[in-house]
């Protein structure tokens, strides 16, 4: 079985924004508390922050990270998490049934942030609160100072402007379970206000509505022609989420998932050129799918979960090797859509449905799933071209024909590099994939990383952190006049590098 593709410079696809490969942390379960933040750990720095943590997330190459929430954030009053720690109320945290200590807020994240090597996406409370809460935090956090709020940060000790550059409106506003969700008319009205103000304050920052929750909401595509009705020339990109799970333990249709997200990012992304047109306006918007992952290991151990703990191991999915390929495909879709989609956000970081775990007073590994996000998010920068990929394909009931490999490729300009992603959706055999590469005359394979498993619920864990692994393929490779012919393992994430 073979499946062909040609990488051409004119199949350009469009430039890569790094903040593509951004993350997620919430106030939720032990994201933050038993995650980044663990006074007391062995390898805690001064300010309570995991060394080790650290370590992975800057391996793992994360540009961005979104804060606080989620759906934290639509009960969150930012003030609670300023000033000394000793005056920080503990609240009863709505979304989740937590307490919240607020040992951890706004200026300590951005610290830590400055630490992992990454930014802050920064959401701001729709929900229970508005216009007023959120222009006085873009004061609070950007404002230079000689204002009750920005020097209410120096008297925190932060002289200097944190200068978060990206702001959400909110989060998942569309929700029944979201704290004080909205009509999308009572929301777009409320995001166009709040974010006029907030570029007001600070009119260098980029602003971020919120889309559907998922492709599933009844609303979905209407809820975002009207919130872009209302809020087109004020914002700069919508949201997207989506989580898929394997419930039904079939792994060709949960493989299938990928395409259902580029189904769901074309039609977002002709629901704003629709709002583009009917507005005449100039200005393109872009995507910003700022929550996506697997999730669903874990909704039964939630279920049974007491309220009102301090940090509850919630949403503590433990991955698979399946979910790896599903990710691997998922990053694919993403950067086949990197023309309008900008910027993305795994969710999320740490402990919560996330690349890396922890144990509280222990030790720290890598999920499945860290592999290829580390290897989209190291190599996958430049720009995207499309590989025009032919691949015979198996049928599904709901999403038509499924082709066994998809791949994309990134072209590096920096250092000329070029990366091939592959995934091989077939079980029990393996696909030749061959390329016609003619048009990059002089390159040289230098790599092949591999991902693949015998078991596909092969699992990582604290005890077997190494079970599944990358591994060089390099001997499946050959590259000779141009023509890239490789072995693709059965049910396998691959990376081929050119220089
Ligand atoms: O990431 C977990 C939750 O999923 C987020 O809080 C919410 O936005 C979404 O429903």
């Amino acid at each position: 079985k073979t499946a062909t593709f040609i990488a051409h410079p004119e199949f350009e696809v469009g430039a890569v924004d790094p903040r593509l490969f951004g993350s997620f942390i919430e106030n939720l379960g032990r994201a933050v508390y038993g995650g980044v933040y663990e006074p007391g750990h062995p390898s805690a720095d001064d300010q309570g922050f995991r060394q080790d943590v650290i370590e992975l997330v800057r391996e793992l190459n994360v540009p961005i990270v979104r804060y606080p929430g989620g759906n934290f954030v639509s009960g969150y009053n930012w003030e609670d998490g300023v000033g000394p720690l000793a005056d920080r109320p503990r609240r009863l945290e709505l979304a989740w049934r937590t307490i919240e200590t607020n040992a951890v807020g706004t200026n300590e994240f951005v610290d830590w942030a400055r630490k992992a090597n990454t930014e802050v996406m920064m959401a701001v409370n729709l929900g229970t609160r508005g216009a007023d809460a959120a222009r006085n935090l873009v004061e609070y956090c950007n404002h230079p100072g000689g204002t009750a709020w920005s020097d209410l940060r120096v008297k925190h000790g932060y002289k200097d402007p944190h200068k978060i550059k990206t702001w959400c409106l909110g989060n998942e506003m569309d929700g029944p379970w979201q704290i004080c969700s909205k009509t999308a008319e009572e929301y777009g009205r409320a995001a166009a206000e709040a974010g006029k103000l907030m570029k007001w304050v600070d009119p260098t920052i980029e602003l971020v509505a919120c889309g559907s929750s998922s492709s599933n909401m009844p609303s979905f595509p209407a809820w975002e022609s009207t919130v872009l009705d209302h809020t087109y020339e004020h914002v700069d990109f919508i949201s997207l989420h989506q989580y898929y799970g394997n419930k039904d333990n079939s792994l060709p249709s949960f493989l299938a998932r990928s395409v259902d997200m580029e189904r769901f990012i074309k039609t977002v992304t002709s629901t704003c050129d629709f709002v583009k047109a009917k507005k005449r306006s100039k200005k393109t918007m872009n995507l910003s799918f700022d929550e996506w992952n697997v999730w669903f290991h874990s909704n039964n151990a939630d279920a049974e979960l007491a309220p009102w703990q301090i940090a509850p191991p919630q949403l503590e999915d433990i991955y698979t090797f399946e979910d790896a390929l599903v990710v691997g495909l998922m990053l694919i879709a993403l950067l086949r859509n990197a023309d309008r989609v900008k910027m993305g956000c795994l969710a999320q970081l740490v402990n919560v449905i996330a690349p890396i775990m922890t144990v509280n007073g222990g030790g720290i590994w890598r999920q499945t799933i860290f592999y290829p996000f580390a290897h989209a998010s190291q190599y996958g920068r430049g720009v995207a071209l499309d590989l025009r990929i032919q691949s015979p394909a198996y049928e599904t009931t709901d999403l038509g024909d499924i082709p066994y490999i998809d791949a994309v490729a990134t072209m590096n300009p920096e250092d000329e590099s070029i990366s091939i992603f592959a995934v091989s959706r077939a079980q029990g055999e393996p696909f030749t994939l061959e390329g016609d590469l003619r048009s990059f005359a002089g390159y040289e394979v230098t790599d092949h990383i591999v991902l693949a498993h015998s078991d596909p619920k092969a699992t990582n864990t604290l005890a077997n952190p190494d079970n599944v692994v990358p591994h060089c393929g390099c001997s499946n490779t050959r590259f000779e006049d141009g023509r890239l012919t490789s072995l693709l393992t059965p049910l396998s994430w691959n990376v081929i590098r050119l220089e």
